[in-house]
């Protein structure tokens, strides 16, 4: 039974306006949220931006200032705020002082469009990503650079930002919606962001564990306070822009209702009390505002051993606060009405897989190798489906990403899994063994998969597909 929201037993649709664009219908964006990137086309589904890529000098915590590299001037970036079937053109900019690109994590597009190490844009260089956002596609997404080598130290220094792909026809109702960038940052004591040498023992401990932070970040902000109304239920879409933190993620004692994953809703609501959000993943959640005005509870991120004893960090076990959320003093509102249905996800085939994929991840290599751009670790053709077994081997976490295709997980250690939903992140607990299937519908090209810890994707734990 889902507690406190009120669930339809049938797919009601609200009959609700497609907004021609954010403005129309919507609350005002909240304080905390990422501004939006601005759509300049005057042209319809179409959603031209730009973005550049700048050293700049922001306040990240009270009383200091940072040296950052940032998109358009702001840490997390811009969100890009798209609907399904929208053209999509960034003119990008790189005006950082080293080579970058922009990798349009989790979205379906062509090749030339991933923004992968294969495509690096060199310092004053400008380049135009373009593609087309797919019908069924909509969920959250996020966008970072890729190069090669350089993509932990990138992010670290605040080049992320968020992708929110609205959905032609959305299953939910409308209703005030977050868009919640996690992340976390080490700091120096004059401010500026501290990445350790290489050959210094925190070094070594970040290659091991993945760089981690003290300094807990939402949007940018330390622990800001979002406001609810008694009853009112928001929609919350979460991004893990973490380098190596996974977080597991409560409402102090709270349900939520867990609806919808990387590649957009599930097929049911989840009524739970937490969630595993590993690094690159996104969540979409649905939270009730309860109490009376006044009342406050945290987001958190609990406790969770991802970690090698060796390298385990002292601190693990701490309880960390993310945010505040505050219900209001406004008038209570009145349920409004989850379906119970979002939407039908239709399974791949096992029985049309054409081949099984065998990916051992050890400490910092798959398969036994480091990357190799010159080398296709897996090589297939558009249209066929497959099942990729992944294998953890070692005593830490490892999370999977794959570019270019969404996928299915079929199970884990032998458990089906118990709901369907689009992914491209998939944790790999330690000792652990996963089985997905992706059909690689189209889109021709050299795709990267690899562990979503940065520190070990940049020391080569990466692979190529090259779909043909
Ligand atoms: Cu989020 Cu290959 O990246
Ligand atoms: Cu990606
Ligand atoms: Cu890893």
């Amino acid at each position: 039974m889902l507690s406190g929201f009120v669930l339809a037993l049938s797919a009601p649709r609200t009959a609700h306006t497609a907004p021609a664009s954010r403005a129309v219908g919507l609350p005002e964006p909240d304080p905390s949220s990422p501004p939006i990137l601005v759509n300049i086309s005057k042209l319809p589904k179409t959603v031209e931006v730009n973005i550049t890529a700048a050293v700049a000098t922001l306040s990240m915590q009270p009383g200091a200032l940072s040296e950052v590299f940032a998109y358009n001037g702001s840490v997390p970036g811009p969100t890009l705020d798209v609907r399904e079937g929208d053209h999509v053109i960034v003119h990008f900019r790189n005006n950082l002082p080293e080579p970058t690109t922009i990798h349009w994590h989790g979205i379906h597009l062509p090749f030339e469009a991933d923004g992968s190490p294969f495509q690096p844009i060199a310092p004053g260089k400008t380049h135009d990503y373009e593609f087309t956002v797919r019908a069924g596609t909509a969920g959250t997404y996020w966008y970072h650079p890729h190069p090669d080598r350089r993509t932990g130290f990138a992010i670290g220094k605040g080049l992320f930002g968020g992708i929110v792909v609205h959905a032609a026809d959305d299953p939910l109702p409308s209703m005030d919606e977050k868009l919640i960038i996690l992340s976390d940052n080490r700091f120096l004591q004059d401010g500026s962001i501290g990445f350790a040498e290489a050959a210094s023992f925190t070094g070594g401990v970040d290659e091991e564990n993945g760089r981690e932070g003290p300094v807990l970040f939402v949007n940018g902000h330390v622990m800001p306070t979002v406001s609810i109304r008694n009853g009112e239920v928001q929609r919350w879409r979460l991004v893990n822009a973490s380098a190596g933190r996974i977080y597991r993620i409560a409402l102090s004692g709270h349900t939520f209702l867990h609806v919808g994953s990387d590649g957009g809703l599930f097929e049911k609501p989840l009524e739970v009390k937490e969630i595993l959000l590993t690094t690159g993943e996104r969540v979409e959640l649905l939270v009730r505002g309860t109490g009376a005005a006044g009342t406050r509870i945290v987001l958190q991120d609990l406790p969770y051993d991802r970690y090698a004893p060796q390298t385990r960090p002292a601190d693990w076990q701490t309880t960390r606060d993310l945010l505040t959320l505050q219900t209001t003093g406004e008038a209570v509102v009145n349920p409004i009405t989850i379906p119970a249905t979002l939407r039908k996800i239709t399974p791949l085939d096992p029985s049309k897989s054409t081949a099984v994929r065998t990916i051992v991840f050890g400490q910092g290599i798959i398969n036994g190798k480091t990357m190799d751009m010159s080398r296709v670790d897996v090589s297939t053709r558009v249209g066929a489906t497959e099942i990729w077994e992944i294998e953890n081997i070692v005593g830490m976490d490892h999370p999977f990403h794959l570019h270019g295709f969404q996928f299915q997980v079929l199970d884990r250690d032998g458990v089906p899994e118990p709901y369907r939903a689009w992914k491209d992140m998939l944790n790999i607990p330690k000792h652990s063994t996963a089985r997905i299937i992706v059909r690689y519908d189209d889109y021709p090209g050299k795709w990267m998969f690899h562990c979503h810890i940065l520190d070990h994707e940049d020391h080569g734990m990466m692979g190529v597909l090259e779909v043909r």
